[in-house]
């Protein structure tokens, strides 16, 4: 742990945010209360307008809550580097795929060690013969492994997803979970992964977290080991109970 501490701790309570749109109020949380450990990684899943994309976006402050707390570390005054993924890659098309990568950390780091960060990157991505590619000129699934190659070289403490997989082909989608989980260990970051589909949660996740109509509906532990099987009964038993309590 060292001497941050458990720096990516999160805890939230009762947290609340309404949308106006033309005077009509949408109350979109509704008094979330969550606990994520540090160096965990978390799902979160829920039928489509619950809240999810809204929680990640309050977690780092796209967007301002109206009530509640959010607090991270264990009691120590440092924040931690939070840092999120959306769906869509959205990368800077006249930047080849090594300047999108080094975008975020361009003139913190000398010129050598830029390059060392960004090359390991591209490197553990498998995208570095794409390098002098322009974002047009690759596919989904490499936009997207740019766009989380971004994010690695930030040296976030929490990484935010929101369904960053959710356009992807089944092949790459697959390839990218199983990368997203050495990421994972490897590098023992805290990873928040909002998904709609329970199978990806349960690939990922070490807690899954149900989220309905604006709140927390429940949470569940995974305790399997990776890489996980999809087909074994304990991964089954569990599908059938998250889909249960998402669908009644
Ligand atoms: N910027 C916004 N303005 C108005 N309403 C919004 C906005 N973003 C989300 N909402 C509404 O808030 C609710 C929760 O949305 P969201 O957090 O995107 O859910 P999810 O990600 O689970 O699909 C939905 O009813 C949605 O229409
Ligand atoms: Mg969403």
């Amino acid at each position: 742990m060292g001497a941050r501490g458990k720096l990516a701790q999160m805890s939230i309570r009762n947290v609340h945010k309404t949308y106006s749109i033309q005077g009509e109020k949408i109350h979109a949380l509704k008094g979330v209360d969550m606990d994520i450990e540090d160096g965990s990684l978390v799902c979160i899943v829920g039928k489509s307008g619950c809240g999810k994309s809204t929680l990640l976006k309050l977690m780092c402050s796209l967007e301002s809550k109206d009530e509640g707390d959010i607090a991270f570390g264990n009691g120590i005054k440092d924040l931690p580097k939070v840092s999120i993924v959306f769906q869509e890659p959205r990368l800077m098309p006249w930047l080849t795929v090594r300047k999108n990568i080094e975008f975020p950390i361009k003139g913190k780091l000398g010129k050598k060690e830029l390059e060392k960060r960004v090359t390991g990157q591209l490197e553990m991505l498998g995208i570095r013969e794409f390098e002098n590619a322009y974002p047009s000129q690759v596919s989904g699934g490499m936009a997207q492994r740019v766009s989380l190659g971004r994010t690695l070289c930030y040296e976030p403490d929490i990484i935010l997803m929101d369904e960053p997989l959710g356009a992807l082909d089944a092949f790459n989608r697959k390839k990218l979970q199983d990368e997203i989980v050495s990421i994972f260990k490897n590098e023992k970051k805290t990873i928040l992964f909002v998904t709609h589909d329970v199978e990806e949660a349960l690939i990922l996740g070490q807690k899954i977290i149900v989220m309905e109509e604006g709140k927390v509906k429940d949470s569940l532990d995974v305790e399997m080991e990776y890489p996980r099987n999809p087909s074994s009964v304990e991964f089954i038993n569990l599908k059938k109970r998250i889909l249960s309590l998402i669908f009644g």
